[in-house]
């Protein structure tokens, strides 16, 4: 049985943003997320550990241990958190959102071929000096350097026995290993493996190896029958010559197939589960309301809407004259440029017999990063 520590329980000093650092959001997701994710690929662990910073809610199928002051404190609670059947350990930082399934592979593949301790590694591209008072002392043969990433994978027994026997702020467990004379194998690390340690790491938007996650597109649709009387609330506005549309709300299908498109394109459901279809505090609402709810659920979420594009489908209202106040209407109330176009259907189907109005909407969203805000 092999367990995973992810160790996420710094504060991220260095990275100066105003939540700890395992928390802060990077290409849609946060860095603990990130590294879920791809431990989710890893069909070998058999346990999860999160060393967490406070402040996180349980996870689910994850144990969830509160850190130490130092990263080798915060080992240690994870290694007490392991189920007492693990033979083996892998130690992950949460500030290496982007370390691919195969660095953990190859790690993996050398704890079962009997190594003790193992960390990924890659060459050094600088030449590394070693200094006192601001002067060089000796320059390194850059030949033998190499560059240590996680995870570090542990036969259990060893590494617990090496945090035993020492409790000093080392910087990684090979560390405690070395120290004890167990031979430490290294296998190739990745480039996307980097930490995360100041802004300047973020500043050009890492990646996940899989390519840029920047924007995400979604599909929205919406009709509504005609009621008996007017007005009718579409786009946003009130249309005193049309039909109103029966309802829950108001009847608006242009904001809400807008507001589907939104949360589609964010992967949050639909509008049904947000809002719910009978639920009395939206008996009436103003679409342009159900539209701004919305686009701040995204936000809470982690998104930004881009831009919306909507179509009315239906004979009436008659959208051209009043296509750019409409479209303000709904652009401030999506917080994003929204663009309205309107068809018939030749007097085809339901909106062409004039049974009612449909829309059809797309809406692209991008993650926010928590450096952004
Ligand atoms: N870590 C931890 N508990 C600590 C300190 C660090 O779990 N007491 C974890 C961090 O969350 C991170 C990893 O160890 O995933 C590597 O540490 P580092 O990059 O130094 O992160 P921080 O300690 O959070 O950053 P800083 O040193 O800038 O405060
Ligand atoms: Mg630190």
């Amino acid at each position: 049985m092999i367990g995973l520590i992810l160790v996420a329980a710094g504060s991220g000093q260095r990275l100066g943003a105003d939540v700890p650092k395992a928390l802060v959001r990077v290409a849609g997701d946060t860095l603990i997320g990130h590294c879920l994710q791809t431990a989710a690929q890893i069909p070998e662990l058999t346990q999860i550990v999160v060393v967490a910073p406070p402040g996180i809610g349980p996870l689910p199928d994850v144990n969830v241990v509160a850190g130490g002051a130092t990263r080798d404190a915060s080992v240690r609670a994870g290694l007490d958190a392991l189920d007492p059947a693990t033979t083996a350990v892998l130690v992950h930082d949460a500030a290496r959102p982007f370390a691919p399934a195969a660095v953990f592979e190859r790690v993996i593949a050398a704890l079962q071929a009997g190594a003790v301790a193992v960390v990924p590694a890659l060459p050094v591209t600088d030449t590394i000096k070693r200094m006192h008072d601001g002067v060089v002392v000796e320059s390194l043969d850059r030949a033998e350097l190499v560059a240590v990433q996680t995870p570090q994978g542990f036969q259990v027994a060893q590494l617990r026995a090496a945090h035993d026997a020492q409790s000093s702020d080392v910087t990684d467990d090979a560390m405690l290993m070395e120290q004890l004379g167990v031979p430490v194998h290294v296998v190739e690390g990745s480039d996307h493996a980097f930490k995360i340690t100041t802004p300047f790491d973020l500043a050009d938007g890492p990646r996940p190896a899989g390519g840029p996650v920047t924007y995400r597109i979604g599909i929205g649709t919406d009709v509504h029958a005609f009621g008996a009387e007017p007005p009718a609330h579409v786009a946003g506005l009130e249309w005193p010559d049309t039909l109103a549309l029966a309802g829950h709300s108001d009847g608006d299908v242009v904001a809400h197939a807008c507001a589907d498109a939104l949360l589609n394109a964010s992967g949050l459901g639909d509008l049904g589960g947000l809002i719910g279809t009978d639920r009395p505090e939206w008996k009436g609402a103003a679409g342009t309301t159900i539209l701004r709810e919305t686009a701040a659920h995204l936000r809470n979420n982690g998104f930004e809407p881009v831009n919306v594009g909507v179509q009315v489908i239906g004979n009436a209202p008659r959208i051209g004259p009043r296509r750019a106040e409409a479209a303000a209407v709904l652009t401030q109330a999506a917080g994003c440029p929204v663009h309205l176009s309107a068809t018939t259907t030749d007097g085809l189907g339901l909106t062409g017999r004039g049974e009612g109005v449909a829309a059809i909407a797309t809406a692209l969203v991008r993650p926010v990063d928590t450096l952004d805000e």
